[in-house]
């Protein structure tokens, strides 16, 4: 019952469209209508505003740290360490999932890759580090949201079999899937050498 609660705690907060809400507040109209149209910060970026793509790329990370390190305190705050790990996993599905499926927006939602780098926090602080190197070090390399961002969820997995959290690497692996799934348009613009570079307005 646990586990179904932390799901449904992460499907709600992951299903806040924070990128569309902001550039909707922004008067910006909606970011669905331009570039990707995705409601991820690399497409609130290309409105324009790097305030506003901060903005969406922090929110959307906080809102998958946030039911995953609930689910983990508040079950070892009862003293069950292992009985937390159903329930942070299933937080953490239920963010990546609520983020890309939003029952608000038809389950048309993002890509995950920032609501996943904070998931990746919340299960452990060496996975998040792992993404977050991974995540920044490819971008400054090719300056390709979608490689690095494909480059990170598979980092988390890994980092999760090489840091000891062996427990967690099933869910990683899904979420890695669903989110290289989600990149598939962005993976034909790769092999047509047409995928938008960071800062380029396409
Ligand atoms: O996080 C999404 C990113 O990997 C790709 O975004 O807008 O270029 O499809 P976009």
């Amino acid at each position: 019952m646990e586990t179904l609660y932390a799901l449904g705690l992460g499907y709600l907060l992951g299903s806040v469209p924070f990128g569309l809400l902001l550039t909707k507040a922004a008067g910006l109209g909606d970011v669905r209508n331009i570039g990707s149209g995705n409601i991820g910060a690399t497409n609130v970026l290309r409105t324009g505003n790097k305030g506003l793509a901060a903005a969406t790329l922090v929110a959307d990370l906080v809102k998958g740290f946030l039911p995953v390190f609930l689910a983990g305190q508040f079950y070892q705050g009862y003293g069950l360490a292992e009985a937390s790990m159903g329930p942070m996993a299933a937080a953490a599905l239920g963010a990546v999932v609520g983020h890309c499926f939003p029952v608000w927006l038809k389950f048309k939602g993002g890509k995950g890759v920032a609501t996943n780098a904070g998931v990746s926090f919340g299960l452990g602080w060496p996975i998040g580090l792992a993404y977050a190197i991974v995540w920044l070090s490819v971008l400054a390399l090719v300056r390709i949201s979608s490689v690095a961002g494909m480059s990170a969820v598979v980092a988390a997995a890994i980092a999760a079999a090489a840091f000891g959290y062996e427990q967690f690497i099933p869910v990683l692996a899904v979420i890695a899937g669903l989110i290289i799934f989600l990149h598939r348009q962005n993976i034909q613009r790769l092999i047509a050498g047409e995928e938008p570079r960071v800062g380029s307005k396409k």
